[in-house]
């Protein structure tokens, strides 16, 4: 399997929590990711069968479809585009005027910008600015591994409806209660119950990140929920060295995993041919 990473720098990507998450996914048919983001957990994961990935956020799936179905068009498009902050300020007044450039010029923008957030000039001291080849190449390996992944652009709940089936396993990574990211609005406490509702009816397997809190605790209470810790996010790393934030990775109770896979047996001897009628 061809290892593949991030593209863009997205705010609360799992990539710190692979090494957690990667050995909790079940057995599957269906791999769904409604809240995709910069796809840390696709990218990282052997395939599945049947794969979709999702977001809200137009401009971040537009690149995903161009990568996917115009891999060179797009790589011709950024070809020329410098990292510098000439250009990320004019490609903030002029985000382009098709799907494609729109494509292209988001993700220089959040290559060259301050943590991934599209509007300011990212200085480094420490680092040299982004490498454009290597911007290319990454394109090219998001290309192979988005082969045959379905992508959506609606909300998460309708991904939900259409996907749920007791084949299917969701890793759901949604925005955080009072999130200040820089890329998407933080959830309120009306909105976490909502998900926490949907997520509980699932017939199919699944894991949830969130926030460390006393209301995400209470939503999911009766699953099994590991605390970890995990480095803040570049942002806040420079603000505050060392800091560290509380999350939860939460799972059905064993037994309802195991009830949900069991279930999915009957429906196999189901499909026995119908005996002809005398
Ligand atoms: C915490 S981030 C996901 C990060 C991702 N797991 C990663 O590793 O990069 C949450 C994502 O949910 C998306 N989002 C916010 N509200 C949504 C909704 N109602 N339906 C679908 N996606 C939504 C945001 O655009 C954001 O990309």
């Amino acid at each position: 399997m061809t290892r593949t990473i991030p593209i863009v720098r997205w705010a609360g990507g799992k990539s710190r929590l692979l090494g957690k998450i990667l050995p909790r996914i079940p057995r599957h048919r269906t791999y769904v990711e409604p809240f995709a983001g910069g796809l840390a957990v696709l990218l990282a994961k052997p395939r599945s069968p049947v794969e979709v990935v999702n977001d809200l956020n137009g401009d971040l799936v537009s690149l995903y479809r161009c990568a996917q179905w115009h891999l060179d068009a797009l790589c011709a498009e950024i070809e020329f585009m410098v990292m510098s902050r000439r250009n990320v300020t004019d490609l903030v007044a002029q985000p382009g005027l098709t799907e494609l450039q729109r494509a292209a010029r988001f993700l220089v923008l959040n290559r060259a910008s301050f943590g991934g957030n599209g509007k300011t000039f990212a200085v480094a001291k420490a680092s040299p600015p982004p490498s454009r080849a290597n911007v290319v190449q990454l394109l090219r390996a998001l290309n192979a591994r988005l082969d045959k992944v379905a992508v959506e652009n609606v909300p998460y709940d309708r991904i939900l409806k259409l996907y749920d089936s007791p084949e299917s396993f969701f890793f759901l990574d949604p925005p955080y209660l009072a999130s200040t990211a820089s890329h998407y609005a933080g959830w309120d406490q009306v909105q976490m119950q909502a998900f926490a509702d949907h997520v509980l009816a699932l017939r199919g397997a699944w894991i949830v990140t969130v926030d460390d809190s006393e209301f995400t605790r209470q939503a999911f209470r009766g699953c099994q929920i590991t605390p970890v810790r995990t480095q803040n996010g570049a942002v806040n790393r420079l603000k505050c060295p060392g800091a560290t934030f509380g999350e939860l990775i939460i799972q059905p109770r064993p037994v309802a995993q195991a009830a949900a896979q069991t279930a999915w047996k009957p429906q196999k001897t189901a499909l026995k041919p119908l005996k002809k009628a005398a």
